[in-house]
């Protein structure tokens, strides 16, 4: 998809999208394809020529610091060239900088912001006077440089002081620049303003479709695999039965082989049900089962760090593949993953991104394989509303196609883990400062003495959540959240207790990778997903990870769970959903009865600063 053939390329306009390393660089080519152009990544250090023959350039957001002076060393002549240049978070700041403007450290922002526009502008053709866009960033703009003019300036939703140069811009060297995320599905008209530059300001002509990038995959797929066959690890999730089809469409049945492997943290029944859903797909014949269950609980014995858990996990994938290959004498076959764009992004795979955690998919040994070309993933270049989109085109059932994605490693990453060891770095500053902040808004506050991980101006923020209790409006629930998460550095996730009473201190509590716990955690989410669909909520939300916190609220032992419900498209952002107050109190009741479960919390957190997931 990044390098599509010369002669497909020549048929069509496209823009090029320089790739800073932000955590939306690739979401944005997707937008602009969406808008019917091709859109090809760039790296920022390319020579001069490849940045020629577009109809535009849009220069992404980046974990680097404009103020500092990081990631300066790029290819500046395309400030030279004649077409029309956009910027985006880091890239608004280049803009900014490189035509004699001011970037200051200083300006943060996360989640929602009101953009209010200065005067009508092509960019914001057919847009009202205020629109909601999407923020992620420490550094911003303080001044524009000559030619150039403010075109919007953000108000917070959580009270902040407005914040200037918010949208830049100079018609007469037609360099533009927006400090939100344009991409992003939370900026509500955030593909009117990507459409006004590509198709109004450049002037690029809408003819690339899906139909023409799927029939270019299939053709490189048959290219890539050659005379090989596939062993494809195959979860039951979307993504790679997604793959599954498409391999078999390819390549044809015989030279595709599945590989389900309960891991021991599945869901309730998962694997059963998995098993099914192959057969009622043509491809039970082309599937090995396995419980490994064993495997995976023995490597992850005594560990606590969510990192060192991830590589475990994935490592012990490879291993059981590896011996199950030779079992079924096949150990010559291609690795096949259903990996999409955000898990090579989110584990720092492309040139500059950060790490913010290692998906299974991404470990040492697999990119080693990758190296190597013993790797097949169709889907690499994706986001899973594409996916599920192919999974259409494909004839695949909705059930299958509409599940809510599950993470390759599992209930692994929900069952947090502790040698009971309070994490209370940095908490003395953080409790003042995190008790006023809720005090505005009449809620009660407990900094909690673990970590989860986030993620902050495109950067992994690995920090401490907090409990709030109390009764409060949810508007007012979710603006406690974004003020203590956007104000007080170190905390990036806020939960809102839903058991009686304000507990007023909390301890963690030994606890490791267990089956027993993982047990409770597989009947808790049981319960939750049941509780969704009986409540008809299942199909409109995108994820409701069950998470189980080894942290002991009160007085009383035990352990809290936590729901993350959220609202997403790409799960590159997400909002977190309010639940009925009868799914509630039928949750807590079932759940605060579960053995050994005495705490019980509702994920408030957009994402970002917070992941979906806890780990
Ligand atoms: P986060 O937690 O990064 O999750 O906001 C984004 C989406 O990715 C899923 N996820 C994973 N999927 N392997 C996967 O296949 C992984 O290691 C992994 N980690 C997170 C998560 O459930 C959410 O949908």
């Amino acid at each position: 998809m990044e390098s599509p053939t010369a002669d497909f390329r020549a048929q069509h306009d496209a823009i090029a999208v320089v790739d800073f390393g932000g955590q939306y660089a690739h979401l944005i080519a997707t937008k602009v394809r969406r808008l019917g152009v091709l859109a090809e990544i760039r790296q920022p250090e390319d020579p001069i020529d490849a940045f020629r023959g577009y109809r535009g350039i849009i220069l992404s957001g980046s974990p680097s610091l404009s103020s500092h002076g990081e990631d300066s060393d790029y290819t500046k002549a395309v400030f030279d060239l004649d077409v029309p240049i956009l910027g985006l978070c880091f890239g608004h700041q280049e803009i900014a900088k490189h035509y004699g403007g001011e970037v200051i450290h200083g300006g943060r922002e996360w989640g929602h912001a009101d953009l209010h526009i200065v005067r009508e502008h092509p960019l914001f053709a057919g847009l009202g006077p205020s629109e909601q866009v999407w923020m992620s960033h420490f550094d911003s703009v303080a001044a524009v440089g000559p030619g150039f003019e403010e075109l919007g300036y953000t108000t917070s939703q959580n009270g902040a002081p407005d914040h200037r140069f918010a949208a830049i811009g100079s018609d007469e060297h037609r360099r533009y620049g927006f400090q939100y995320h344009a991409e992003v599905d939370d900026t509500t008209h955030g593909d009117v303003m990507l459409g006004n530059f590509v198709l109004g300001i450049c002037g690029a002509k809408p003819t690339w479709s899906m139909e023409a990038f799927l029939a270019e995959e299939r053709k490189k797929l048959r290219e890539r695999v050659g005379d090989e066959s596939v062993f494809l690890l195959a979860s039951g999730g979307v993504d790679s039965t997604v793959a599954a089809v498409m391999l078999k469409e390819a390549l044809g049945p015989a030279r595709v082989h599945l590989l389900h492997i309960d891991n021991g943290l599945m869901r309730k029944d998962e694997s059963r049900n998995v098993v099914e859903m192959f057969g009622r797909l043509g491809l039970g014949d082309r599937l090995h089962f396995v419980d490994a269950s064993d495997d995976f609980l023995r490597a992850l014995e005594g560990l606590t760090e969510p990192e060192a858990k991830r590589k475990v996990i994935g490592t012990t994938f490879i291993d059981v593949f590896n011996r199950e290959a030779e079992a079924l004498g096949i150990q010559g076959h291609l690795l096949g993953q259903g990996t999409i764009y955000p898990d090579t992004v989110e584990t720092g795979g492309t040139k500059r991104a950060d790490t913010i955690k290692t998906h299974h998919n991404r470990v040492q040994v697999i990119e080693e394989m990758i190296a190597h070309g013993k790797v097949v993933e169709p889907l690499a270049d994706l986001y899973k509303v594409e996916v599920r989109e192919l999974g259409e085109r494909l004839g695949i059932a909705p059930e299958a196609l509409w599940r809510h994605p599950f993470p390759g490693p599992g209930l692994g990453v929900r069952c947090l883990c502790s040698d009971g060891t309070p994490d209370t770095a940095g908490l003395e500053r953080l409790v003042p400062e995190v008790a006023e902040a809720a005090n505005a808004f009449s809620l009660q506050a407990l900094v909690l003495p673990i970590r989860s991980v986030g993620v902050k101006a495109d950067l992994r923020a690995y920090e401490h959540p907090v409990l709030l209790s109390g009764e409060a409006e949810w508007g007012t629930l979710l603006r406690t959240a974004s003020t203590i998460t956007a104000n007080v550095l170190g905390i990036n996730r806020c939960v809102w207790n839903l058991a009686p009473g304000h507990p007023g201190s909390a301890r963690p509590v030994k606890g490791y990778m267990t089956r027993d716990r993982l047990d409770i955690l597989r009947e808790a989410d049981h319960l939750v997903m049941e509780g969704l669909r009986r409540h008809g909520m299942y199909d409109d939300i995108w994820q409701c990870p069950t998470v189980l916190v080894p942290l002991a609220l009160g007085e009383e032992g035990g352990e809290t769970i936590v729901l993350r419900p959220v609202f997403s498209a790409r799960a590159m952002t997400a909002t977190p959903v309010r639940l009925p107050d009868a799914l509630l109190d039928e949750i807590r009741a079932s759940i605060l009865a579960l053995p050994g479960v005495t705490g019980l919390a509702l994920d408030i957190t957009s994402k970002p600063p917070g992941t979906i997931e806890w780990e």
